[in-house]
């Protein structure tokens, strides 16, 4: 069984982008936790990072022809993005969505996402274990 882990705009600056707000963990720190992780429980994690909004839709696309699911972080464009929202309820395979800050706690324009209606679950404010949580919780619902 595989799971995408899809990370959005900027995400590939973790470590030094804001770390008192994202933490100071790299992308590739956490991919290589979240690929451990996987393999631990039995599931093949495979990681991809856009700054792109056409790409982060075709990678949900491709990902319903062979993921069971998707732990996705849609960065800024989780405020903003119908056309991302409707390729997350275009695809049948669940996704969780997860942010590293508690978006509840920041900026009122972070309040609202266009994405946590149409995911299965949603995770936020944990830094990098919001991704751990995330990936948890999906191979839960899977049933893997
Ligand atoms: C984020 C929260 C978003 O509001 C922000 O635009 C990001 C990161 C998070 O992981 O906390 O880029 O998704």
């Amino acid at each position: 069984m595989k799971i995408l882990l899809l990370h959005g705009p900027n995400l590939n600056l973790l470590g030094t982008r804001e770390p008192e707000v994202y933490g100071s963990m790299t992308l590739d720190d956490i991919n290589k936790k979240m690929i451990a992780l996987g393999a631990e429980l039995g599931v093949e994690v495979k990681c991809l990072q856009s700054n792109h909004e056409g790409a982060l839709i075709d990678a949900l696309h491709d990902a319903r022809t062979w993921a069971a699911g998707v732990v996705f972080n849609p960065g800024g464009y989780t405020h903003t993005s119908v056309a991302l929202r409707d390729a997350i309820s275009a695809i049948v395979i669940p996704v969780i969505e997860v942010h590293l800050s508690n978006v509840y706690a920041r900026e009122e324009f972070r309040h609202k996402s266009l994405m946590s209606a149409v995911c299965k679950g949603k995770v936020t404010g944990f830094g990098w274990r919001s991704y751990e949580l995330g990936l948890r919780g999906l191979i839960d619902i899977i049933g893997a």
